[in-house]
Formats: C-alpha cells, structure tokens, sequence
C-alpha cells in the first residue's frame, strides 16, 4: 500500500491485518505519520516520484495487490505548487501502478469524485459524466486514472479506480485545509471559531472511512471506476450544526467565500458500485459524525 501513514491508508492497514494479510506500507511521511501505521505492518520511508525506489520496493514485497492512497491531497496546495501536484500525483501514480503492474499485481487506485465533476454536473453525479475539474488536483488525478487504467489495458491486469467523496472519520487530521469534520472538532475543542467557507452553503458527499475501506477492499482485482460515497448531499452549515450541538459549545462561525478551485457542489451517485461491487454505505451521517466526534476529542486529549 502507498499512503498506508494517512488517514483513509491507516484504517486500511488495520482492516487488512485484521484478515491475516501482510501489509508492507510505502509513505514518504509528508502528511501522514509513522505512528499511525498499525504495528504489524511494515513501513518503508519512500517518495513515490522515485520510480527506481518505488521498482525496488515492489519486486522485493512480490505484493498479490496495491493499493495507491499516497498522494499530495489538498486542493489549495495544488493551485499554490501545481507542478508538485503533478509530480506527486501524476508522475507518482505512473511509477506505482507500472512497477505493479510488471509484477503482475492489480491497483487500487483513490481518484476523486468531490474535485472531478465540476459545478455543472446533475446531482448525484454518475461515473459517466465527463469530468471537468476546477483544480489542478482534480486534473491530476484524472490523468492518473488515465494512467491506470491504460496501463491495465495493455498489461491485462485488472486496476480499479475509487473516486471517493468527502472523506471523515476518527485518525483524520485537523490540521490540513480539508476534512472540515476533524477541523470543526477541533475548533469546538480548542473554543476557537472555524471559518465557513462559501458562508456555510457548499455541499458534499460525506462518506465514513470504514465504509471506504469496504468499497476498496471489495474493488481489489476488479476492472473498473466506482463513484464511492452516499449519494446524500450534505451542507457544511449542518455538519457544524451537528458537531456544535455534540460539543454543547455556543460558538459563532466566520463566514468567508469559497477558496479557489473549490466547487460549490457536490454528490455522487454510488449505485454502479453498489451493483458491480456489491458494497454499499453502512454509517449514515448522523452515526458516523457522532462516532467520529467522540474518537477525535479522545485523540486530542491523548496528544496533549
Ligand atoms: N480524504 C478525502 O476526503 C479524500 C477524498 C477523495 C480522495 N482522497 C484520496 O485518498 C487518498 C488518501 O487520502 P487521505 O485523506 O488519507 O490523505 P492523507 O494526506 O492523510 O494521506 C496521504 C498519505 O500519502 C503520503 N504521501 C504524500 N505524498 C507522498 C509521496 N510523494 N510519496 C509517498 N507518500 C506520500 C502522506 O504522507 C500520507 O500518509 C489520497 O489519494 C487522496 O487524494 C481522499
């Protein structure tokens, strides 16, 4: 597994050596860190633009799959570097899934589905819409996907693509720009006022990491792009709503506009993942905000 230090990489980990699998992870530990790497798993320090690095670790592992979670995963950090971005997660994505395929190991590969559709597309959005992505994030990772499913093709080995939705769960950081779960707890643990960005009334898909990691699991050795997420549209006033209301805290939010490359919207339809995949969503909104909550504050209280 790529990206096996970060947040969605890290449950998977878990999951999989729950299953008797041996994990090897590779993360050059940019966001993610090496204590969130379950022990039992082997962690190797690597970044994955290292083609020759990453050739050596997979012929040495002999892995019977991969999983491509390591990425450079914020929005804002791609308008700012565009060519990291590209580097990381176009270039990056090509050195994994080449060195896999030679070895004759299919990928999963995490794309997006928040940052690929663009603000036209009808909600819920289908894996059939073309996509149109307002960020050089969002055109990385479709490049990626290009990549992946091309070098599938021509090595006939079957690489899946996940475009997951908006990702929350307990191990999600509150310091990166994205994940406004873990940000808001994080202010209403701290007593400190969150930014609302396009004054609250964006939405998203939000989906539970344990959910994703069903999805992906059940995506190994399968050809094909699945949309992973709810199909339930959510905005981000309700999701402060909630956790304010799980915090008993009375704090006032700043509002603020949609930062660039943001879009205004969006919701994914799942149903071909659930029909192809036989996976589907099990932690309503409600369920995993609640869970997610009560984990976050714990881990905020062990860091102290
Ligand atoms: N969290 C979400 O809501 C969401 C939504 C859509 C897609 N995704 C995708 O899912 C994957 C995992 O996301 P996450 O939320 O767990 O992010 P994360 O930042 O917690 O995890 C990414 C991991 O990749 C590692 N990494 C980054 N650049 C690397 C490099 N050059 N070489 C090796 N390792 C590197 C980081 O250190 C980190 O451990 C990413 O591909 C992301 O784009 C996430």
């Amino acid at each position: 597994m790529t990206g096996g230090a970060g947040f969605i990489g890290s449950h998977l980990v878990d999951s999989l050596l729950a299953d008797g699998y041996r994990v090897s992870v590779i993360d050059d530990l940019s966001s993610g860190s090496a204590g969130r790497v379950p022990a039992g798993a082997r962690l190797i320090e690597l970044d994955i633009v290292d083609a020759a690095g990453v050739q050596r670790v997979v012929e040495e592992v002999g892995p019977e799959a991969v999983y491509h979670l390591a990425a450079q995963a914020s929005v804002v950090a791609s308008v700012q570097d565009p060519g990291r971005d590209c580097e990381v997660n176009v270039r990056g994505t090509l050195n994994v899934v080449a060195a896999a395929n030679a070895a004759g190991a299919p990928v999963v590969f995490t794309s997006t589905g928040g940052a690929l559709y663009g603000d036209d597309a009808p909600m819920p959005t289908s894996e059939e819409r073309e996509p149109a992505p307002l960020s050089p994030y969002g055109a990385a990772k479709w490049a990626a996907e290009a990549y992946v499913k091309t070098w599938g093709l021509a090595n006939d080995v079957p690489n899946a693509v996940a475009r997951l939705g908006n990702v929350y769960g307990p191990r999600q950081s509150p310091h990166g720009e994205a994940g406004v779960v873990a940000i808001f707890t994080h202010k209403l643990y701290s007593g400190e006022r969150p930014k609302l960005y396009g004054h609250g009334r964006p939405t998203r898909d939000y989906v539970y990491v344990g959910d994703v990691v069903s999805a992906l699991r059940a995506a190994a050795g399968r050809r094909g792009t699945y949309n992973v997420a709810t199909g339930v549209e959510t905005d981000v006033s309700s999701i402060w709503r909630w956790l304010r209301e799980a915090a008993g805290v009375d704090i006032e939010p700043e509002l603020a506009d949609l930062r660039p490359g943001e879009l205004e919207h969006s919701c994914l339809d799942a149903t071909w993942a659930q029909r192809e995949l036989g996976w589907r969503p099990e932690v309503s909104i409600e369920d995993g905000l609640r869970m997610t909550y009560e984990a976050l504050v714990t881990e905020f209280e062990q860091a102290e």
